[in-house]
């Protein structure tokens, strides 16, 4: 399954990622693809703020990840952007995060090839004159699934 959508400014961005919140389940990885400024970021922002999140949401650019505490589970928020080298994700315990307790969404997900855990859900990101185009996948059934009940509100 593949669903497409042009987000046509930063708040319809952020719905789209508050979208994705309302269906995702615990245990899920997403990868989001997409040049610089395609609205990773704030896909991300849109996402935990779905979830209840008021605080600020930084980039982990520098960081290289960011956790956001929820009562049923954590969101690990992840920029790979500055990663020199895979086999830090190694040193880092990157196995860790990926649990059934935990949601991880990850920002130039091919930065961490081959030792970044596989993605339930992929979304290409790219910047065009209206705003932003967002290709949504599913690698399995389970994201099958989860996507088949994608609604924006
Ligand atoms: N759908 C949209 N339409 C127009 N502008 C947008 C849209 N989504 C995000 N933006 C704007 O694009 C800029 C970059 O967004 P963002 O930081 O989310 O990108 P990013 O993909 O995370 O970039 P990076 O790869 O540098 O981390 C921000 O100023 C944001 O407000
Ligand atoms: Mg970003």
């Amino acid at each position: 399954m593949i669903l497409q959508f042009i987000a046509h400014d930063e708040q319809q961005q952020c719905r789209f990622g508050a979208a994705l919140a309302r269906c995702l389940q615990k245990g899920m990885v997403v990868y989001l693809s997409g040049d610089l400024g395609a609205g990773k970021t704030t896909f991300t922002r849109g996402f935990l703020q779905g979830l209840g999140y008021t605080g600020n949401v930084k980039s982990p650019t520098y960081t290289l990840v960011e956790s956001y505490e929820f009562a049923q589970l954590t969101v690990y928020h992840f920029d790979l952007y500055r990663l020199q080298d895979p086999e830090e994700l190694e040193l880092m315990g990157i196995r860790d995060y990926f649990n059934e307790q935990s949601i991880v969404i990850v920002e130039w997900p091919s930065k961490g090839e081959p030792l970044l855990p596989p993605a339930d859900i992929i979304i290409n990101m790219s910047i065009v004159p209206q705003g932003r185009t967002l290709i949504i996948s599913a690698s399995n059934d389970k994201a099958q699934q989860v996507l088949s009940h994608f609604q924006i509100s």
